[in-house]
Order: C-alpha cells, then structure tokens, then sequence
C-alpha cells in the first residue's frame, strides 16, 4: 500500500474502500470484512450513510489493531454548528466504536459549517480526531474557510474521475497544502464508463481492466481513491493496481476525456441547494 503523508504528518493510504449506499447492516459489514481480507485499511464512511455501526462492526470483528486501520467519516448539515457537532461526533465514535477517529470531514459547504469546524478542531486538539478537513468545498468555500480558522484542512473530498478531473480545483488545493480525495471515481458508472473505449484501449495495453485503469490514473495524479463495491471479486480487483503504472502519454490521452463539469449536480444550483436542506 502506498501512503500519502497529510499536511499534519498524518499517514493515510492513498487505496481505500467507500461505503456510500451500502444501506443494509448486515451487507455492510460483509463487504468491509471483505474489503478488509484483500487488504484495504481506509474506510470511508459517513453519519448520512447510516452504516457507521456496520464499519465499526466489521473493523473489530477483523481482530488487526485499530491503530493499522485508518477511518474516513464525515459530519452531516443537520448536525452542523458547534453544540450539535460536538454531540454527533461523540455518536460517530460511539458507532464506529472507537476511541478515535483518523478523519472528520465537514460533509457539505452548508449550515453552520464554520461551527462545525470549531468543534473539530477541538476534537483534533483532544486527540479525539487525527486529522480534519471537508467534502464538496469548492476553491471559494475552502478559500473562504482556511482563511479564517486556524487548522487548514487536512483533506478535501471532492467529485473526483475522468469525466470531472477538478484540474484546477486540484492545483489550488495544493496550493494550500490541502489533500484532495476523489469521491465516485468510476462516477458510479454513469455515461458507461467501463465501455469507454479509450479506457479499454488503454487497460489492454497493461492487460488491466479499465477500473484498475482510472484508480492507477488518480494514484498516478496523488489523489486518494476510496472506490465502492459489494463484489468480492470487484474488490479484490479495484485494490489490484500497484503493479503497472501508466505512461505519460497514457495520462495525457485520458486527460482529453475531461468535461470539467460534474457529471451528478451543481452545488451552486438552488434547487440542488434546496435539496440538500431537504436531507436529514
Ligand atoms: N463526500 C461525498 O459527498 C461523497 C459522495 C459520493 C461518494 N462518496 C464516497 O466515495 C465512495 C465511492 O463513490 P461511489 O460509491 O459513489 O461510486 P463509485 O465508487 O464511483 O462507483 C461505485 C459503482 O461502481 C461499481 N463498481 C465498483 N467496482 C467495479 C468494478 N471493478 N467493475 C465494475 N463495476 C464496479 C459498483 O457496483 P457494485 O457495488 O455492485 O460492485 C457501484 O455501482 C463512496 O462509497 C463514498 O464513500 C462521497
């Protein structure tokens, strides 16, 4: 496995495996002791996927020791603000079962998020978290945010595949030493991905599929990749891409395939905005 060190010398592995949608418990826990056997020790969980219990579950029952694990969860609008941040995190821990977590992020730019960040870093002070950061802020709310507090974050999750590169969210990220994080990296198979034919054309060329192609494509770019499946044999195959590397034209030709727009929804959108506040 390889690691990518955090802007607070944190160590997180740059493979991990995402659990968004995995609403049954039971197939839950399957998956990550699944996920687990194969080798995958970052665990990307969230309080909306409502399957924190599950992760945690499954990370205890594996009997490797917690500090080898690193956990992903993310803090939900409704429990944004300092008070209810507070309350939710000492939830989160409780589901996961865990005296710590790797790392919070702020899961939407929305609510009291500049609350919600004032609870983490205390959290983080405490020990309690090991590093924080943020999903979906675009350059100007994390801009805005890291300007105004004291702790960058560490981490920035962000739609994040070769449909949607965020070329240049990606550049102001590390401008500001912050760890971008893919989320969807297959963009959960819209557009038909796995048939895009330059893909294809590509993984032949390493006798790869084109799954592993776009997961060795983020690595090769120093994004963290957090892929989802609840296939064992898709999991074993999404973690099988450290023995190839793709050359530079290579990178270069699925660089073309960049719309540079999301390929789910804007959260500049009202209506998506308004969505959202819908979401408990
Ligand atoms: N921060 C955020 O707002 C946010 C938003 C979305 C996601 N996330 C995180 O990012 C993780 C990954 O994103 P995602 O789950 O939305 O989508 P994804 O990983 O892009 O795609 C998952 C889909 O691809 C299929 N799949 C997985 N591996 C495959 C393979 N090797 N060949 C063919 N199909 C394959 C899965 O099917 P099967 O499961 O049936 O195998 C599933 O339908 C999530 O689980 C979550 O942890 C975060």
């Amino acid at each position: 496995m390889d690691y990518i060190q955090l802007n607070n010398g944190v160590k997180m592995p740059i493979l991990g495996f995402g659990v968004y949608q995995i609403t049954d418990l039971e197939e839950c826990e399957k998956a990550v002791s699944e996920a687990i056997d194969v080798g995958y020790r970052l665990i990307d969980t969230a309080q909306a996927y409502s399957n924190e219990t599950a992760v945690g579950n499954a990370i205890k029952k594996s009997g490797i020791p917690r500090k080898e694990f690193f956990i992903t969860t993310k803090l939900w609008i409704s429990n944004s603000g300092y008070e209810n941040a507070k309350k939710s995190l000492d939830e989160s821990l409780e589901n996961l079962q865990t005296d710590y977590i790797d790392l919070v992020l702020i899961h939407q730019p929305f609510g009291d998020y500049y609350g919600t960040y004032r609870a983490l870093e205390d959290y983080y002070k405490k020990g309690k978290i090991k590093a924080i950061g943020v999903s979906n802020f675009y350059p100007d709310r994390l801009i805005d945010l890291l300007s105004f507090n004291e702790i960058v974050p560490a981490v920035n999750q962000v739609e994040t595949h070769p449909f949607n590169q965020q070329i240049e969210a990606h550049g102001i990220m590390e401008k500001y030493g912050v760890q971008i994080n893919s989320w969807a990296p297959f963009c959960e198979g819209m557009d038909n991905i796995f048939e895009n034919e330059v893909l294809k054309e590509i993984g032949e060329k390493y006798d790869k599929t084109v799954a592993q192609v776009i997961l060795r494509w983020l690595i090769q770019r120093s994004v963290v990749v957090i892929p989802k499946s609840v296939h064992k044999e898709r999991i074993e195959e999404n973690f099988d891409v450290f023995d190839f590397e793709l050359s530079e034209e290579d990178m270069e030709t699925i660089k073309s395939l960049d719309c540079g727009e999301s390929k789910f929804f804007s959260h500049y959108d009202p209506e998506i905005v308004e969505w959202f506040m819908t979401m408990k």
